[in-house]
């Protein structure tokens, strides 16, 4: 790990490479096998759907006994402090609670549990032990997502789709051009971003105009045939149609994707297998592929591409 100032933590989801896509796209850095990643910024951890916490690096030690000493010797503000510890792999070898109370003991403030001023990390990376303190927390606002009015059989989760509008974390507005039920939507919406939706299916449509309305959310949800599509964005980020008719249906999630290379510069496209061949010949560039597997059997290709045509 290089010598940065901050660690981010992600969730450890064996199986996912959205996971590290995730964390990569927000702060630059790519999470270990425990989910730590050395970082330079942890100012985009809030929105996070995989990434949880950012921690400013107080002390780094190859040992726990070195990295106790390091904290003594070390001044910060410690008031009200609480330690957690981040060891999944159990690389210290000690309990958490030994952990958590051999660093208490070299602190000179007194600890309050419960509601602590300041909540220390130990986390155990792959290479090096780190101390520091939390400075940032997911806020998990995706969370009440998942409790919106519509849904359907197809629809992704909440967390998912947050996921995928971060990988495209530097843009101010997002179509979704196969919108469903709106996931997607209503995570761009509540990020602040302008979002439009389009959907063929009136039903479809509606569906995300309540959801964004139940939430308080603004948002552009037409009906329309994406084949065709009008509406530009700086990012396309979508969940594309398929079920059994993909193999059928070709044609039209190829004329979908060519007509997107068209109305914004970057996408995410979500399909049930590599598209990767479609999307170059559609007039974009590969950027990333990263699978998630959902259940034994089903795996969702995440596609992350940029246009050729669009800018
Ligand atoms: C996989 S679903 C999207 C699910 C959505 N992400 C959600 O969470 O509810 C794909 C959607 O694409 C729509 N669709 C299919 N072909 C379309 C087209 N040519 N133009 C616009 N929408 C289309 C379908 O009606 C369907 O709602």
């Amino acid at each position: 790990m290089s010598d940065s100032a901050f660690v981010t933590i992600s969730a450890r989801l064996a199986r996912n490479e959205l996971v590290a896509a995730e964390a990569f796209a927000l702060t630059g850095g790519r999470p270990d096998g425990d989910g730590v990643a050395r970082v330079t910024t942890v100012d985009r951890v809030v929105r996070g759907a995989y990434l949880r916490r950012g921690v400013r690096v107080i002390a780094a030690a190859a040992s726990f006994a070195e990295l106790v000493d390091d904290v003594a010797a070390a001044e910060f503000p410690s008031d009200g402090f609480r330690v957690d510890v981040h060891d999944p792999s159990s690389r210290i070898g000690r309990d958490r609670l030994d952990i958590a109370i051999a660093i208490a003991d070299v602190l000179p403030a007194a600890p309050n549990l419960k509601r602590p001023r300041h909540r220390f990390v130990v986390i155990a990376g792959a290479d090096e032990l780190l101390f520091g303190e939390a400075v940032v927390e997911a806020d998990s606002s995706y969370l009440r997502h998942d409790a919106k009015p519509w849904c359907t059989s197809s629809s992704l989760d909440a967390r998912l789709s947050r996921a995928l509008v971060n990988l495209v974390p530097d843009v101010r507005s997002v179509l979704d051009p196969c919108c469903g039920a709106g996931s997607i939507v209503l995570e761009a919406a509540s990020l602040g971003l302008v979002a439009y939706g389009v959907d063929w299916k009136p039903a479809m449509v509606g569906m995300t105009r309540e959801n964004l309305a139940h939430f308080g959310y603004d948002g552009h949800v037409v009906r329309g045939d994406s084949r065709a599509g009008e509406q530009g964005a700086d990012a396309i980020v979508t969940d594309l149609p398929y079920g059994h008719a993909i193999q059928t249906d070709e044609s039209t999630v190829r004329a979908i994707l060519e007509r997107g290379a068209t109305l914004a510069h970057r996408a995410v496209y979500v399909a049930p297998h590599d598209i990767s061949g479609w999307l170059e010949s559609a007039g974009y560039d590969m950027v990333g592929l990263h699978t998630v597997n959902k259940r034994a059997g089903f795996t969702r290709w995440v596609h992350v591409a940029v246009s050729r045509h669009a800018h």
